[in-house]
């Protein structure tokens, strides 16, 4: 079985999120003892007097996740832009090994560990690792959320011949706000060659920033297969 999963997207607002919130939900709902994980934040916002993370606030709820926001979100930035201009306007440089670390305890901690990316795979995270170092690094395959949009037949198969660039495993694609149909789904899999693991429709009950899941779940469930994102493949 795979450790764990990593959610990344053809650009960033397609579902990463949303999406990796179902796939850990349905894996809890499979019985599973699930960790969630948005290594690097920017963006965030104020609940409490306390500064969180929108994206790890929704993840950490859809599971009832107890683990530290430490480990959850080990790096938290401010201004909603690309984290390292971010940090290097907070003067705090990204610390990969501080999100290895974190990621390391909650695979200990947990069966199954879903985490979500950063925008797509080519974001920098410091002067020598992008989005997908990370994924390397925690050896993890990707789940590739693609949205139905003019240009994301462009983002999706970009972002494709990267991960393979890069020797990442790929599961498979979700297309989430799917509304062109069967098209849609027969261009990403004809020119892409890589499965489409199931298609989400815009769901009006679904809101990452007010932390409301719908039936997102069970759609996501009855859409999609999740063995194949928990077996590992010999
Ligand atoms: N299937 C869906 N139906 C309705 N709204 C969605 C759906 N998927 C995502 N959204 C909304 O679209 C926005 C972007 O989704 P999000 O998961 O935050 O994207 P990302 O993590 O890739 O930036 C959010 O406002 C979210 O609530
Ligand atoms: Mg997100």
């Amino acid at each position: 079985m795979e450790k764990g999963v990593f959610v990344t997207g053809c650009d960033t607002g397609v579902g990463k999120t949303v999406i990796a919130g179902a796939i850990a939900a349905s894996m809890k709902a499979h019985g599973l003892d699930v960790g969630v994980m948005k290594p690097v934040a920017s963006g965030a916002k104020e609940i409490e007097n306390k500064l969180v993370s929108g994206d790890a606030v929704y993840l950490r709820k859809i599971i009832d996740s107890t683990d530290d926001d430490a480990l959850v979100n080990p790096i938290l930035l401010k201004p909603p832009i690309a984290p390292t201009i971010a940090a290097s306007k907070a003067g705090i440089p990204i610390d990969i090994d501080k999100i290895l670390k974190a990621y390391e305890a909650l695979t200990n901690r947990h069966d199954f560990v879903v985490v979500e990316g950063v925008g797509g795979l080519m974001v920098p995270i410091d002067d020598t690792h992008f989005v997908a170092d990370l994924a390397r690094k925690m050896d993890l395959a990707l789940v590739i959320v693609t949205g139905d949009y003019l240009g994301a037949i462009n983002h999706t198969l970009l972002t494709i011949e990267y991960a393979r660039n890069r020797n990442l495993r790929i599961k498979g694609i979700v297309i989430n706000m799917l509304k062109n149909g069967d098209d849609f789904v027969r261009e990403i899999e004809k020119y892409s060659s890589v499965p489409v693991l199931g298609t989400i429709p815009f769901k009006e009950n679904v809101s990452v920033e007010d932390c409301i899941y719908g039936d997102i779940v069970e759609d996501f469930r009855r859409e999609i297969d999740i063995s194949k994102i928990m077996r590992k493949e010999t």
